[in-house]
């Protein structure tokens, strides 16, 4: 029996996410650990939290888990595991050991679409030199997959959402539209091959990316999910308390994304995102709506997003242009 995953969900990967308004109510009843190691905590809103164990080495911790993105479990699998590795990747961390994190019906599927979301995340997790070492499960329905793991960086070189300095200029690793596309095939308006660039996309570890940071000693990097291009750079902008322009006509776009926001695929967390930002960002009176409303797309394992300093610029673009899909803004 082939498995649809997507019937079983009414909302997939990170545009499942408690929308940011509501969380950051949340997280102000939670006291903030203090402990001079903790070099990195939930203040900041950043990709993942940072501990100090000596001089040279910290531990990097994440944790992402989301309800399926597309209908393939194996698929579904790599993708989950793609996205819960980027967190450590956007802190400039080498991702090392991880956990499952599952819930999945233990009735009403077959136990071998299980088993096949657990390969995918094995074998995404093996591309980027990860073991999972263990997890969890719990009996729950529609299913849900990810990881949570542990990386190491030197506490030296850690990347942050706070790293962004005036004058960076941006540069974004994947294409934007992964919401949107998602959006459109439950529709049935997407083209096949926007569907499969989405996947290709998502399944795609943001490791290239990462080791271009490290070597060229970048400091502001986030990576793009839940709360779109515009959500994330807004929490750049508070933790590095600079203010961000992007010229969306620049940002690259997967296939159809921007025609298909025309025959109405806007989900609805684009509209949370845009809600969660509106007090604290200004729109060029020409921005095209549609372009307005891909900024507030809600990306599963979308790209890293790196505050470069002006002067290497074009040596990182190019680098990532040749080694990557990727673009400046
Ligand atoms: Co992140
Ligand atoms: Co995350």
């Amino acid at each position: 029996m082939k498995v649809d995953l997507l019937k079983l969900v009414e909302y997939g990967g990170c545009s499942a996410k408690i929308p940011a308004k509501q969380l950051e109510e949340i997280l102000k009843f939670l006291p903030l650990p203090s402990d001079p190691n903790i070099l990195v905590d939930i203040d900041t809103h950043d990709d993942a939290g940072v501990y100090r164990i000596s001089d040279e080495l910290a531990l990097v911790l994440t944790t992402d888990f989301f309800p399926p993105v597309c209908s393939d479990p194996y698929e579904f699998g790599q993708i989950a595991a793609a996205n819960s590795i980027s967190d450590v990747y956007a802190m400039g961390g080498d991702p090392v050991l991880a956990l499952n994190i599952v819930m999945f019906p233990a009735k009403g599927l077959p136990l071998e679409a299980y088993a096949e979301m657990l390969k995918g995340g094995f074998d995404k997790a093996t591309e980027a030199g990860v073991r999972i070492i263990g997890g969890h499960t719990i009996d729950d329905t529609p299913p849900k997959y990810g990881l949570a793991v542990v990386g190491f960086v030197h506490p030296e070189k850690i990347m942050t959402n706070a790293g962004a300095r005036p004058g960076d200029k941006l540069i974004l690793t994947k294409p934007l539209g992964t919401g949107v596309i998602m959006a459109a095939q439950r529709m049935g308006i997407a083209d096949q091959s926007d569907i499969e660039e989405a996947k290709r996309q998502m399944k795609l570890l943001n490791k290239t990316g990462a080791e271009v940071m490290k070597r060229h000693g970048i400091k502001g990097a986030t990576d793009i999910t839940g709360f779109g291009l515009a959500g994330h750079l807004l929490k750049m902008a508070r933790a590095s308390k600079v203010s961000i322009n992007i010229s969306m006509k620049k940002v690259p776009l997967i296939g159809k994304t921007y025609s298909l926001v025309d025959d109405g695929c806007i989900p609805g967390a684009s509209f949370r995102n845009l809600e969660y930002c509106e007090n604290d960002t200004s729109f060029s009176p020409d921005l095209d709506y549609n372009l307005k409303m891909i900024a507030f797309d809600a990306q599963t394992s979308g790209g890293l997003l790196m505050s470069v300093p002006a002067d290497r610029l074009m040596l990182l673009f190019l680098i990532c242009t040749a080694g990557l899909s990727s673009f400046g803004l």
